[in-house]
């Protein structure tokens, strides 16, 4: 499973890149705002030093706003994917960035039928929203599994992009379906690398070792 960072942040990125782990990353206009920055050189600045894709997101509503915002995002590198929202106009939107072999990450998914669309537009990647829906009292990951039984029934090439993942269990239970994608805030990826019994097996292995008074190099 790919992990994305989901983040405008490009000190962050800076830090969690030399992971080795990260595979792209994912934007959205509240994470432009978060990181206080020009939306075009922050998805540039990204750009120099991610190597997968880079989702920025367009804010028109309408088909030809959208088309035009794509272009002018798609021009900062061939990495950027173009972030549209799952509605009819995102849809279209979707259907001819994908013709012109642009990627294209649909976002705002909430349900199956939505996903289905989103694939026959030929959508890169296609992110259900789990953490958002969890919030509901509804089981984010129920949606992600419907979605990828569908597309495997139909051998669709859209990649299931997990997003609003809000705790490691997510990562977990995400891999276990077999989605191709999460996006992690910074603090997820962090706590993935956590569990208390590393750090008390480690603190034993290290005080047991000061006592034989040895040292390696
Ligand atoms: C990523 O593509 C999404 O925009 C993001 O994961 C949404 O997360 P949130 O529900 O925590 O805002």
């Amino acid at each position: 499973m790919k992990i994305f960072l989901d983040t405008a942040d490009v000190k962050q990125i800076e830090v969690l890149l030399e992971t080795g782990m990260i595979d792209g990353v994912t934007t959205n206009p509240s994470l432009i705002a978060k990181s206080g920055g020009d939306i075009k050189e922050t998805i540039a600045a990204i750009c120099d030093i991610v190597d997968g894709p880079v989702s920025a997101e367009v804010t028109a509503t309408d088909v030809k706003g959208m088309l035009a915002e794509a272009d002018v995002l798609s021009a900062i590198g061939p990495q950027v994917t173009i972030k549209v929202p799952l509605t009819k106009e995102g849809l279209i939107v979707c259907k001819q960035l994908s013709a012109r072999d642009i990627m294209v990450n649909v976002t705002l998914c909430f349900s199956a039928g939505q996903a289905l669309l989103a694939a026959k537009a030929g959508a890169t990647f296609i992110s259900p929203f789990v953490g958002r829906l969890d919030d509901l009292g509804a089981d984010g990951m129920n949606l992600i599994a419907d979605i990828c039984t569908i597309y495997d029934h139909y051998d669709f090439a859209t990649e299931v992009l997990v997003a609003s993942a809000r705790h490691p269990q997510h990562v977990v239970d995400a891999a276990l379906i077999g989605a191709d994608v999460i996006t992690l805030p910074p603090s997820i990826i962090d706590q993935l690398y956590k569990h208390p019994l590393t750090d008390k097996g480690l603190a034993a292995f290290l005080e047991d070792w000061k006592q034989t008074g040895q040292s390696i190099l």
